[in-house]
């Protein structure tokens, strides 16, 4: 496989967008589908440049990209495609594809979007650590991490605006678990947070991910952790790119009954998989949350609900409080008092 592309699709921007959902269409009809999910992971791009009048609404974008702005992205492209043609749309890769204009526009359609960026090695366990840390009471003052890969993303990542795009990316991750401890934290005050990627061919797909964190504790000491981690990059990303696809299309199918009977579905911005990326995209003005377990809990608790089941809100009072606890081994605690609909039905039995 070449290392660049080399398949390309001619023609102006809203050509290749008409290509795009030309081929979407043709493989959703030759396959005969139902259901077509189309997931980028192709190679990070620059982020755009994003504009009032070209990106911040719907019928802008379609008009930028009819203009052949150069502040559309390929993978903007992509997604509009994908957006028109009623297939949900997830990004895999750091860039800023998912603009204001493009999330408007799969709200208007019912379709739905999730991103950015698969969150597979260093990321994933910055997102616990700095949780434990924060939640600790240790304060992370440094946080510097070094990465070194081979593969092709690597020699992408060389270039300095698309190196730009994943900073972002991977710098964001300790932003709320930091806001969320007003104690260890003054308004404003964030830790160092240094992130280096470097091109090294020899070691292939095995990336090296090296991190130190360096908390103050207790009179003023200090606490340093250094991870080194080699990441098998792409044998833990198709595993993401699978469940991202399925949980995707579980979440697509969830309704909620409103007090008049009508269903709605989650917002079209997917925000439940946020497990699963480094920079997870939340509907305007939603919470960002970053802190791996409470992702996981979020997926959990929407398929409890998905089964009628209550959240699990790790109470276990059962095991806690006396009366419960005598309840839990009597087997009272499962016998739910009678409804009122039974209650009838056996009063009226003979009728
Ligand atoms: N662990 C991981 O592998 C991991 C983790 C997080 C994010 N990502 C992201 O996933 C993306 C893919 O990573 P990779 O290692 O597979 O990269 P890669 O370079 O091996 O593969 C990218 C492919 O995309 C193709 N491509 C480039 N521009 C394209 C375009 N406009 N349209 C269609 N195809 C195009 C290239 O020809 C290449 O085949 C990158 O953005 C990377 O940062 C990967």
């Amino acid at each position: 496989m070449a290392d660049r592309a080399t398949n390309l699709i001619r023609g102006t921007k809203y050509e290749q967008y008409l290509q795009v959902r030309a081929d979407i269409k043709d493989f959703r009809d030759k396959n005969k589908l139902d259901k077509v999910i189309v997931l980028w992971t192709a190679n990070t791009e620059r982020f755009c440049e994003v504009r009032a009048g070209v990106h911040d609404t719907s019928e802008n974008i379609e008009r930028a990209l009819r203009d052949n702005n150069s502040e559309i992205s390929p993978s903007t492209i992509f997604a509009l495609a994908a957006i028109d043609e009623n297939c949900i749309y997830i990004n895999g890769s750091p860039q800023n594809t998912l603009v204001a204009g493009v999330v408007e526009r799969a709200e208007a359609r019912g379709v739905f979007v999730a991103g950015d960026d698969f969150k597979s090695g260093q990321t994933k366990l910055k997102s616990v650590l700095v949780d434990f840390l924060v939640s600790a009471g240790l304060k992370p003052v440094s946080i510097v991490s070094y990465n070194h890969l081979g593969n092709n993303d690597g020699k992408n990542l060389s270039a300095p605006k698309q190196f730009r795009s994943k900073e972002i990316t991977k710098s964001n991750v300790v932003d709320d678990m930091v806001e969320s401890n007003q104690i260890l934290y003054k308004p404003g005050e964030k830790p160092d947070h240094v992130v280096v990627i470097k091109y090294v061919p020899y070691v292939g797909d095995s990336k090296r991910a090296m991190d130190e964190y360096t908390s103050e504790i207790l009179l003023h000491g200090t606490n340093t952790i250094v991870v080194h981690n080699t990441c098998e990059d792409s044998l833990l990303a198709v595993p993401l790119i699978l469940d991202l696809v399925l949980l995707a299309d579980l979440f697509s199918r969830l309704a909620f009954r409103e007090t008049d009977n009508s269903y709605v579905r989650l917002h079209a911005v997917l925000s439940p998989l946020a497990y699963l990326l480094k920079a997870p995209l939340v509907a305007s003005g939603a919470p960002v949350v970053n802190a791996l377990f409470k992702q996981r809990a979020n997926i959990d608790n929407l398929l409890r609900a998905a089964l009628a089941l209550p959240p699990n809100n790790n109470l276990g009072l059962e095991h806690k409080v006396p009366f419960l606890m005598k309840e839990l081994h009597s087997g009272a605690l499962f016998n739910s008092p009678p409804n009122k609909k039974q209650k009838l039905t056996h009063e009226n039995g003979d009728k």
